[in-house]
This record gives structure tokens, sequence and C-alpha cells, in this order.
């Protein structure tokens, strides 16, 4: 008897432990070898880097858990830190990244004096350059984004997206996203469908460990092997202490990956009547429409990611965000579209939007423009309960 209630709480405990992987926990049914691999990859995503082991000369933080912790101490979320990109408009309208100052991305610390055998030379942080007379200088704050669950984003194939795309073009021709095609630095700079960042500008968490060792970190690796010349002195980097070139062999950004992959979604937060009539309320009223509830995973070699259903409440895609957009262009995403922000883990975002220009809810659907207007007002003109019931549900994601 006791032996039987005890092994039934045991099959209760596990169940839960399957079904409710926590913020910064690995997917669940990871073998033993693959968990090996989150662990050592959260070590690296953990771990501060010197300058002579390739930090700098100028970067934005020492390691990528500085930027993505939280809730909590949960390794792979946002502290909400805000980055900078700058350019400019030239006199046609298309944007100028500026990278003979810096741009866009700019590298806010830096590693200060050295004294190396060329030399000795003291960097400094990179700053917004004085715009010129006449010059209409674009200035704008992107946040960081949490990573849970991307692993299920990789592991899904671009055909899914270019098919939601289409049937938008279809059933909701105002409101349909376009597939950032972007190259892709690991297969030769061919073509492939970015989905990560503000601007779906990077097509793999592979490409994206690897661009953000270097843009971020300044750390040369085998993806990304040129240096950022700071505030675009490239003369400055005969003085950079680091040591080795590439400074990282690949092995740290096959780790990066490895962390990111495995690493399970958010979990749900609770669940009653009002949030599901909520859910029904962002159905009817559009929303769903671009933050897509339901994606599945192709086929994998990793079990845990192999045809898996799960629910990000994005696209992916790129939208016409009108007012909203950051007047950045990477690749064809021009200054008004942005990736439609998975709402999945949106209870634990103190900010909100690419700026973290909303602090409530209310707020950052206020802010949706463009192809996302018609949508925002009829959240306006909805009625008291049926608005009660949305935000309950977008609070229980
Ligand atoms: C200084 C803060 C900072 C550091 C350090 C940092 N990131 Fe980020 N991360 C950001 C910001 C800001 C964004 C949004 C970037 C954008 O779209 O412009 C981002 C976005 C991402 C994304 C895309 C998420 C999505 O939803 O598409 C991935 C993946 C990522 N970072 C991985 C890493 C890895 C791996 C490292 C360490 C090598 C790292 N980051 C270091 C701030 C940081
Ligand atoms: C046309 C596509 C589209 C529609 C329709 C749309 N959104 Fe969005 N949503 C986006 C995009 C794109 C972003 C990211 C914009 C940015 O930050 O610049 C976003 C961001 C958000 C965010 C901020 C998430 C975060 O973590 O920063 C919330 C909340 C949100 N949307 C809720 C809604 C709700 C609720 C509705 C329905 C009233 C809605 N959206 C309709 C495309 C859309």
């Amino acid at each position: 008897m006791t032996a039987l209630r005890v092994r039934s709480c045991l099959g209760a405990v596990l169940l839960s432990a399957a079904a409710f992987a926590d913020f910064g926990d690995p997917l669940t049914g990871l073998t033993a070898e693959e968990l090996a691999r989150f662990e050592a990859g959260k070590t690296e995503f953990s771990t501060a880097e010197e300058p002579d082991e390739g930090l700098g000369p100028v970067f934005n933080e020492a390691a990528c858990v500085t930027c993505h912790t939280g809730p909590g101490t949960a390794v792979g979320g946002t502290t909400q830190r805000m980055e900078t990109r700058f350019g400019r408009l030239r006199d046609d309208g298309t944007f100028d990244p500026m990278p003979e100052l810096g741009g866009s991305l700019l590298q806010d610390q830096a590693i200060g004096y050295v004294s190396v055998e060329a030399g000795s030379y003291t960097y400094v942080p990179e700053a917004v350059p004085p715009s010129q007379p006449g010059e209409l200088r674009v200035v704008a704050r992107r946040r960081t984004q949490p990573l849970f669950g991307l692993g299920l984003v990789d592991a899904t194939p671009p055909s899914t997206f270019i098919g939601i795309a289409i049937v938008q073009a279809i059933l909701s021709p105002s409101i349909a996203g376009t597939p950032s095609v972007v190259p892709d630095p690991s297969n030769g700079g061919q073509p492939a469908l970015g989905k990560f960042g503000w601007k779906a500008q990077v097509p793999s968490l592979f490409v994206f460990s690897g661009d953000a060792y270097l843009n971020e970190m300044g750390v040369t690796n085998p993806l990304f092997p040129d240096e950022n010349c700071p505030q675009g002195d490239c003369d400055s980097l005969r003085y950079n202490p680091a040591l080795t070139s590439p400074n990282d062999d690949g092995s740290g950004v096959e780790k990066f990956n490895d962390f990111m992959t495995f690493l399970a979604a958010p979990p749900r937060g609770a669940r009653n009547f009002v949030t599901e009539y909520g859910n029904i309320v962002a159905g009817a009223i559009g929303c769903l429409d671009c933050h897509v509830q339901t994606l599945r995973t192709g086929a994998n070699a990793v079990a845990a990611l192999n045809k898996v259903t799960y629910h990000p409440f994005s696209d992916f895609l790129l939208h016409d965000m009108g007012a909203l957009g950051d007047g950045i262009t990477q690749n064809q995403a021009t200054g008004r579209l942005m990736r439609t922000q998975p709402l999945w883990g949106l209870r634990t975002q103190a900010n909100m939007l690419h700026d973290g220009r909303a602090t409530t809810i209310s707020e950052a659907i206020r802010a949706h423009d463009g192809q996302a207007a018609s949508s925002r007002r009829e959240f306006e003109s909805l009625g008291a309960f049926d608005r009660y019931a949305l935000r309950a549900f977008l609070e229980s994601l």
C-alpha cells in the first residue's frame, strides 16, 4: 500500500517535472550526452572573457550572461540591458550604417590602457558621432531578448515560416509578414531565412553565437574572424593585446549554440476560464495572426527537438510596424520592418518592445502601428470584460 502510494507520488512528481521545465532549465528528455553539452554550454555562456583571451578592444559586456539573465537568476533570459545602434539617412532615403565610424552597433565599453610591443594605447568606449550639418542621424535603442525555447525555433524548417507568410498573404493580406532573407556566413554567405534578432537579421543560433561573440564581446571566431575597428579606426587594432587570431577556435561558438539549442521554452503561467476566453479574444482581434500560437519542429536527430509542438506566439516574420519601427536597416528589414516578438514568457517582462518603451501590456499594444494598427483599434474598442480577459491571458504567458 505504502509502496504503491510512494510510487504514484513519484510518478506525479516526475510527470510535473516533465511538463514544467522552469526558466533556464534544459529541454526535458535530453540524453545524458546532450545534458552534459547543455551544462558545458551554460558554463561558457556564463564565463567572462579577459582582454588577452580576446575581449574587446571595444565590447558591450564580457559575458553573454551579463545581459541574458532573468527572471531571477535563470540563465538565458534578459536583464533588459539596452544597446545603441546608429547610422544616417542618405539623400535618397536609404540607410547608411556608417561602418567607417563604428556603426551600426555601438560598443559602449573598452579595455582601456594597454601596453604591448607596438607601444601603449588607451582604448575608449564608442560614442554616437555628432551629426554633420544637414545630416539625418538615426539612433535606436534595442533591448536584450530572452533566449528560452529558441532551440525549438531553430529546429523548425524555413518552409513553415514561408508557408505562414503565404497563408497570411491569402487570408489576411493587410497583416502579411515578409520572410527575412539574409546571408548565412556558416554556409558561404548563401541566402537563408533570418529568424533571430529584432530584425530577423540572423539565420540560426549557431550564427548568432559567432555574431554575438564578436559584436557584444569583441571575440573573433571562425565565423566572424575580423575584429571590430573601434569607432571605425582600424589602425588602432595594432595595440590589441589578444594573443591568438581568431581569438576563439570555434569551440566557444559551439558551446553557446549547445546551451541555447537545449534551453527549454518558458513555462506557461496558470490558466483558467478567463485566460482561455482571453485567448479567444486575442484571436478574434487579430493578435494571433502575427503572434502565431502554435508551431512544430521538423525531423531532428535530438529526440527532444524531433517533431515537437510548441507555443511561441510569433511567426518570426517581418512586419511593417509604422511609427514603431526603429529606423535601422539590416538586410531587407528597412526602418519600419520589425520581427514579431514571441509572447511566451511575457509575464516576466518588465519592459516590452524593441526599445523597452512599454512597461505595461496596454502601452505595448497602443504602440502597435502600421500593419498592426487595425488590431490595435480593435483592442481599443473592446468591452470591459473582453479587455480584462485579454490582459489575463497575456499575463498567463
Ligand atoms: C551587452 C548585452 C548582450 C550580450 C553581452 C549578449 N547579448 Fe545577446 N542580445 C542582446 C540584445 C540587445 C539582443 C537584440 C539584438 C538585436 O536584434 O539587435 C540580443 C539578442 C540575442 C539573440 C536573439 C534572440 C531572439 O529572440 O531572436 C541571441 C540568440 C543572443 N542574443 C545570443 C547571445 C549570445 C550567445 C551571447 C554571448 C556570446 C550574447 N547574446 C551576448 C544583448 C546581449
Ligand atoms: C502585424 C503583426 C502584429 C499584430 C497584428 C500584433 N502584433 Fe504584437 N508585435 C508585433 C511586432 C512586430 C512586435 C515587435 C515590435 C517592436 O518591438 O518593435 C510586437 C510586439 C508585441 C508585444 C511586446 C512583446 C515584448 O516582449 O516586447 C506585445 C505585448 C504584443 N506585441 C502584443 C500584441 C497584442 C495583444 C496584439 C493584438 C491586439 C498584437 N500584439 C498584434 C507584431 C504584431
